[in-house]
């Protein structure tokens, strides 16, 4: 095991917070040494002083993109926290429908996953809209995922997934979505039907998305890993993708108490930019 001391760990710290806005508090020494470790261990190295002056080198952001894929913590599943998949599909989508009907809004949607790991959450929105396929005949949907994180977006666009992503799923909705491929670990491919579907791209929570606006937005459990100061920017430039009226979706732990938002809050998980006052 690498030994990582204070002045090493806190140069770490400042380095990973600069570049994601991830606080890794000092309770967090074990983590990070772990993850470190981790990464040395693939490039066989074993010196820390070594690897932060190659991390902090201009030309290797590749290896600070590594260091950033290995200390994010990608831990998901499909239909996670299932709660918000039912207002997604029985209220969200719903009311959007009806207003689409009464030609009280345009037969479009845009969603985006902005925190998405290997992509459970966003395939999750469209295994939803797959199941109201019948009523959102000629709509316009737009699925958009991002991340931090390089290696997770290569799995999510790889499509294919561990057992334990989809264990929550009954027989039936597994059949449904995925693809058994068999191996001595298998894994699930999502149905042809579902791949190249949904707009993968690399993007950090602390920038602007400089793309049209979103009817509703995920962005769960990932608040956790950021102090106020991350937590603030991400909520500015959030609210800021949101169509006026549009909906944020928060993880079930995620506070977003004192800070200023400029959201309306619905309930424990939901999230609401208030609509345009019509005159
Ligand atoms: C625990 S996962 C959450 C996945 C999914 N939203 C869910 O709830 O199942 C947190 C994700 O946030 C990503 N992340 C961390 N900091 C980020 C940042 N600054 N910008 C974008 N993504 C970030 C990590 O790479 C990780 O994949």
């Amino acid at each position: 095991m690498i030994t990582l001391t204070e002045e090493q760990f806190k140069r770490f710290q400042a380095l990973i917070y600069k570049h994601s806005g991830i606080r890794l508090d000092d309770r967090k020494q074990t983590l990070l040494r772990s993850r470190l470790q981790r990464r040395l261990r693939q490039i066989d190295m074993d010196d820390v002083d070594q690897y932060y002056r190659i991390v902090t080198t201009p030309n290797r952001r590749d290896e600070l993109q590594a260091l950033i894929d290995v200390v994010t913590t990608n831990e998901t599943s499909f239909f996670r926290t299932e709660s918000h998949f039912q207002w997604f599909s029985d209220s969200f989508l719903m009311d959007a429908i009806r207003d689409g009907k009464k030609g009280l809004r345009q037969k479009s949607l845009r969603l985006w996953s902005a925190a998405c790991s290997v992509g459970a959450e966003p395939y999750t929105l469209l295994f939803c809209m797959h199941e109201k396929r019948a009523v959102l005949d000629g709509w316009n949907i737009e699925i958009l995922a991002s991340d931090l994180s390089t290696d997770t977006l290569a799995t999510a666009q790889s499509g294919r997934f561990k057992k334990r992503l989809i264990d929550g799923l009954d027989d039936k909705q597994t059949k449904r979505f995925f693809r058994e491929i068999e191996g001595f670990q298998p894994e699930y491919e999502v149905r042809p039907e579902f791949a190249e579907k949904i707009d993968f791209f690399q993007h950090n929570l602390m920038d602007r998305l400089r793309k049209p606006p979103m009817d509703c937005i995920f962005l769960r459990n990932v608040l956790i890993y950021f102090d106020d100061v991350s937590k603030q920017k991400v909520i500015a430039n959030i609210a800021e993708t949101l169509v006026p009226g549009g909906y944020l979706v928060i993880g079930p732990s995620e506070g977003i108490y004192g800070l200023d938002n400029p959201l309306t809050k619905i309930s424990t998980f939901l999230y609401q930019k208030p609509p345009i006052e019509k005159t």
